[in-house]
């Protein structure tokens, strides 16, 4: 089954793309540019429009990743059994990175939308600026995922 294989391989690239990429979007080019062209009030409900519209895909990469990547140990290397530790780190990532978006996604993303829709600024501030500080280790893992996908198996 070489075309499964191949083809659940080209979706893990294409999902890390997407999820990566677009936490390196929001943090390096969205967030400087709001934060020098939008006030406080303005600026939160950016980040609500945003986050409803990226979040849907990340939770196709967050759970698309585990899915083929755990097919391709099982089905491409027969299960975790002498298995590359590069493939261990990063099935290790992919969950860590998995758990810190949900707890972001339903204790925090629910918290600034409740404070944004009460226009409770300090709080949605609050918010905010924890779901900065998860996306931000997430894009550290997913830096260190992709480094171990490329070239983990020469190290
Ligand atoms: C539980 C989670 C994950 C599992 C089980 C997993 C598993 C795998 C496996 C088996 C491969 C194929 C390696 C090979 O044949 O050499 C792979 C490749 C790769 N993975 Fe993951 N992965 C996971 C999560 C992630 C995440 C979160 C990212 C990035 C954000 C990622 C990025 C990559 C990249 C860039 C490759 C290389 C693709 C290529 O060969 O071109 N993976 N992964």
């Amino acid at each position: 089954m070489i075309e499964l294989r191949a083809t659940a391989l080209l979706l893990h690239l294409l999902l890390a793309v997407i999820w990566v990429g677009g936490m390196f979007f929001a943090h390096f080019v969205l967030r400087p540019s709001a934060l020098a062209l939008l006030e406080g009030p303005a600026r939160l409900r950016l980040w609500c429009g945003v986050f409803e519209r990226f979040f849907p895909w990340v939770w196709v990469a967050a759970l698309g990743l585990p899915a083929s990547g755990f097919y391709l140990i099982f089905a491409g290397y027969g299960g975790f059994a002498g298995l590359h530790w590069s493939l261990h780190a990063m099935s290790a990532t992919g969950l860590l990175m998995l758990a810190l978006f949900a707890a972001l996604y339903f204790l925090l993303y629910s918290r600034l939308r409740r404070a944004v829709a009460q226009e409770a600024w300090p709080e949605a501030a609050r918010a905010l600026d924890l779901i900065r500080r998860i996306v931000v280790t997430n894009l550290s893992l997913g830096l260190i995922t992709v480094a171990l996908g490329a070239v983990g198996r020469y190290w």
